[in-house]
């Protein structure tokens, strides 16, 4: 076991672009001493790769001492990537296994865009919130709508998951248009949201929470469930499952049990992340994530929301007035002004656009 050599130690599955490390027998208490060997970035060069951070390879460890386990950890935590760590081979394995379907799953091959929206317009009265505005998201990416405020960037995911009904335009889903996508279709089409004013039962547990987001995979109804033993038993364990597997992902174990309203803002913010996640949706609509956060707090969401995008394949779309956030983690930007389309690309094009620059100095 000892003279186990790195090559050994180290094997790619490149099919969900995963890296396995085996660290029984070696332990190290920080992360210089964490540095992995030569050998395997040219390995990693092989592939086309530089780090495994940098090109979203995830990586599992297996058989980690305690001292090594906490350096992983502190070092994930700074380089804003997950420290999946198990403690047999078998667990990880299952745990590769559960993650390439997830992401198969939401890699359904359908032609054309993944969601389009096209030529919207929505009018409140006298108020124009959008006008004419047209943009497409792309499956697995992470796209921003930024904007001042009153830009009709929240109304656009009222529109999408089919809260706000436009006056004109359509909104084509995983290949199906609809000129007015209907609440419940976009729930069951995958569709899950946060809001940008926290909507959790402030009463009720971090558990009971993120338990309503899988309402929508309930078949069995509550009467039912209540009677019945069987089915829906087997159901509600499922569900359980699926809600204890978001409470680990979030790393949030500990407040399971303490009612939402007396967390402090930034962990009610990662419970409704939650309660969206337990609904396993293929697109995960985030409206102002990282809003009234502090540093810290923003950089734990940041992770979150690219580990959700990288481990499950989610394509996000959300609402961010950070612009350094929104340019660090977006693949796609699009920026709206006064209910219009004026700026759509890169986090780079974007911002050295000269009309992107006027509208955000000109709301101050
Ligand atoms: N339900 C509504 N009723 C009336 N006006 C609304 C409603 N929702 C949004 N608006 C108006 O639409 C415009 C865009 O709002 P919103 O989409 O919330 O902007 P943003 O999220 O970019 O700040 C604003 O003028 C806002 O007052
Ligand atoms: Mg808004």
């Amino acid at each position: 076991m000892a003279d186990l050599t790195l090559e050994d130690r180290i094997i790619f599955h490149d099919a969900i672009e995963t890296m396995e490390v085996d660290f029984r027998n070696m332990t190290f208490r920080n992360a210089e001493g964490c540095v992995i060997a030569p050998e395997a970035w040219d390995r990693f060069a092989l592939r086309g790769k530089s780090t495994n951070v940098a090109h979203s390879l995830g990586t599992v460890r297996t058989g980690a001492s305690e001292d090594t386990l906490r350096a992983i950890r502190e070092q994930a935590g700074r380089e804003m990537s997950r420290a999946n760590i198990f403690a047999t081979r078998d667990q990880a394995m299952q745990a590769l296994g559960e993650m390439r379907k997830r992401r198969s799953d939401s890699g359904e091959a359908v032609g054309g865009a993944f969601l389009r929206a096209e030529n919207i317009h929505l009018r409140f009265g006298g108020v124009k919130a959008i006008t004419g505005v047209s943009f497409h998201v792309d499956r697995g990416e992470i796209s921003s709508i930024i904007g001042p405020n009153g830009a009709g960037k929240s109304s656009m995911l009222n529109i999408i998951n089919g809260v706000y009904r436009p006056q004109a335009g359509t909104v084509t889903f995983l290949g199906r248009t609809h000129h007015h996508m209907r609440p419940h279709e976009a729930a069951e089409q995958g569709i899950a949201r946060t809001f940008q004013n926290i909507a959790l039962f402030k009463g009720m547990s971090v558990l009971d929470n993120i338990m309503t987001g899988r309402n929508l995979k309930m078949k069995a109804n509550f009467v039912l469930q209540a009677v019945f033993w069987g089915p829906a038993r087997r159901e509600e364990l499922e569900n359980r499952r699926r809600v204890e597997a978001v409470i680990d992902f979030l790393e949030i174990q500990h407040i399971r049990k303490v009612p939402v309203g007396r967390l402090p803002y930034g962990l009610q913010k990662r419970v409704e992340l939650g309660r969206a996640l337990a609904a396993e949706p293929v697109l995960l609509l985030l409206d102002e994530p990282m809003a009234g956060m502090n540093v810290e707090e923003k950089q734990d969401m940041s992770r979150f929301i690219l580990d959700v995008n990288e481990e499950f394949g989610t394509t996000i779309l959300l609402i961010e007035h950070d612009m350094g956030v929104v340019m660090d983690i977006s693949n796609h930007v699009v920026v709206l002004d006064h209910g219009e389309k004026i700026a759509e690309g890169t986090p780079d094009d974007v911002r050295a656009d000269p009309v992107v620059i006027r509208a955000y100095l000109g709301a101050g």
